[in-house]
């Protein structure tokens, strides 16, 4: 398990979970709109890393050309405790 810090709270996020990190951290109560449903495509689960590693972009982030630091929490899990910040 990783802690992942988000808007003051602490979740603990399980990088060997088939559910990637939008769905674990909502089914914590953190607030994230997730429009599509984790289908990669709406961007509105996106995040700004303040810390930590996460893992290695997706095919489907690549393609979005995402700003530095930014990566879609439906798309990946936490490689490190770490901190974000959501975009939206
Ligand atoms: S939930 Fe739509 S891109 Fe992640």
């Amino acid at each position: 398990m990783y802690k992942i810090k988000l808007k003051g709270k602490t979740y603990e996020i399980d990088p060997k979970s088939d559910d990637h990190m939008m769905q674990q951290l909502v089914a914590k109560g953190a607030e994230i709109v997730g429009a599509c449903g984790g289908a990669g495509i709406c961007q509105t689960c996106a995040f700004k890393i303040i810390k930590g590693k996460f893992t290695p972009l997706t095919e489907t982030e690549k393609m979005m050309d995402l700003p530095e630091n930014q990566r879609l929490s439906c798309q990946c899990w936490p490689e490190s405790d770490g901190e974000i910040d959501l975009i939206y």
